[in-house]
């Protein structure tokens, strides 16, 4: 078995549990509605992340017969946004089930779904979805990745439809570290992994490529909120000469005058988090676009890294041989950076030593993922991973960049090497920040 049973029993309800309690976080009228315009209103991940799980394991992998055909297809693909605006916004709430319906449809899918990773023939050699269990990581990892999207929707809604957990505070810090360039000589760098190397990849991680960079220099620190209130104040949104074009005129489109984290109240900056407002602490790492973070590195005459520098700076080292982890082989906890949910809100660059890289660079993985200029595309070789061929696929459309790395809420699972994850250049709500580089 390439699997262990139990292991994926003890992740897929760890999963259930902590969606379950994100859900939780929201009173019931927030259900139908939408936390960000583009997405999905709340009821449609409620029951999108079991019904995913199913359709893609128990429906598609092992060919059982359906629950509910209507509802597994709605759940696949949400609502088609023509029909939803046609219908008007109380309308569209007629197109969605009653919660009670959805929690029915919800409990049978994780019996089905849970049955399936415990008794059913999940690994089977040579199938199209289940060779190496397939099926099974991709939605145990599917899960995972959603409730980083969830966390950064329920972001946007208001304070008051959120309760924060039992003693929980932002921890703000103080003064920002210093800031100093980080030389990185050149040499090999591993993107990617063979299918068989380890015991799932996505598709756009396959198959392992080697490429070279050149001599660079990096920031030790991920770019701070101070660092970027310079920018700010220096007249960086006024300054055409500083984005690009699409960029510019995006800027002026939504007249902006700092990062969407921020606002601005009697001549102060504050941070929206989570749970409350805080005055802007200087020393977390800003959380941008690209658009923005690309602006901020021409003003200080550098640029954003690569890809594949981003790779030598996190996993290179001066004998030559690329680590598991920027710090080495231990294990991912808490002492080596801010993700797998340790915290609501980033917490200040340079707090975790432990996981500094080969180089001293601070924060590679954890408190944010870390902006590339790097087009998402595929690796040579690429095919679409059978048990969700369009993950990766509908992306590669030179309008999306790799982000590497992980925020406060990316789970440990996804804390490896070749993990990518990718967005617009002008997405506002991820939990991304950056660093900027020089060519030596
Ligand atoms: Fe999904």
């Amino acid at each position: 078995m390439a699997i262990d049973r139990d292991a994926a029993l003890s992740w897929y309800q760890r999963n259930r549990a902590r969606s379950r309690a994100l859900f939780d976080m929201l009173p019931g009228d927030v259900y139908y509605q939408k936390p960000i315009d583009l997405r999905h209103p709340v009821v449609f991940y409620d029951g999108h992340l079991p019904g995913f799980s199913f359709n893609t394991l128990v429906k598609n992998g092992l060919g059982r017969p359906s629950i509910d055909a209507r509802l597994e297809a709605l759940f696949a693909r949400g609502i088609d946004p023509h029909e939803s605006q046609a219908a008007g916004d109380a309308g569209a709430r007629n197109l969605w089930p009653p919660r009670e319906t959805v929690r029915a449809f919800v409990a049978e899918a994780d019996r089905q779904v849970l049955d399936a990773i415990a008794h059913a023939e999940i690994d089977q050699p040579g199938h199209p979805l289940l060779d190496r269990a397939e099926a099974a990581f991709a939605i145990l990892e599917h899960e995972a990745m959603h409730q980083e999207t969830l966390l950064y929707m329920w972001h946007r809604l208001p304070f008051e439809m959120k309760r924060a957990p039992a003693g929980y505070r932002p921890e703000t810090g103080a003064a920002p570290p210093v800031q100093r360039d980080t030389h990185v000589p050149g040499g090999p760098v591993t993107l990617g992994v063979d299918a068989g190397a380890r015991p799932f990849s996505w598709d756009n991680e396959r198959p392992a490529l080697t490429t070279f960079v050149t001599d660079f220099s990096i920031d030790r620190h991920n770019v701070t909120n101070a660092a970027f209130l310079e920018f700010v104040e220096a007249g960086g949104y006024r300054n055409p000469r500083l984005w690009r074009a699409k960029d510019w005129v995006w800027v002026g489109e939504h007249r902006l005058e700092h990062p969407l984290f921020w606002e601005r109240q009697d001549g102060r900056y504050f941070w929206r988090g989570m749970f409350e407002a805080v005055l802007l602490p200087p020393g977390w790492p800003v959380y941008v676009t690209l658009a923005e973070a690309a602006a901020f590195a021409a003003w200080r005459g550098r640029r954003l890294p690569t890809e594949a520098q981003y790779q030598r700076a996190a996993y290179g080292t001066p004998g030559g041989e690329e680590r598991r982890f920027p710090w080495g082989d231990a294990c991912a906890d808490e002492s080596r950076g801010v993700f797998d949910f340790a915290s609501w809100d980033p917490r200040p660059a340079g707090s975790t030593p432990a996981g500094a890289s080969a180089w001293g660079v601070h924060d590679l993985v954890g408190n944010g993922w870390e902006w590339t200029r790097t087009p998402f595309a595929p690796f040579p070789g690429f095919t679409p991973i059978p048990s969700y061929p369009e993950y990766s696929a509908d992306f590669f459309d030179g309008d999306h960049f790799v982000m590497k790395g992980a925020s406060p809420a990316t789970a440990r699972e996804l804390i490896r090497p070749t993990f990518r994850n990718w967005f617009r250049p002008r997405y506002p709500y991820v939990y991304a920040t950056f660093r900027t580089v020089a060519d030596a």
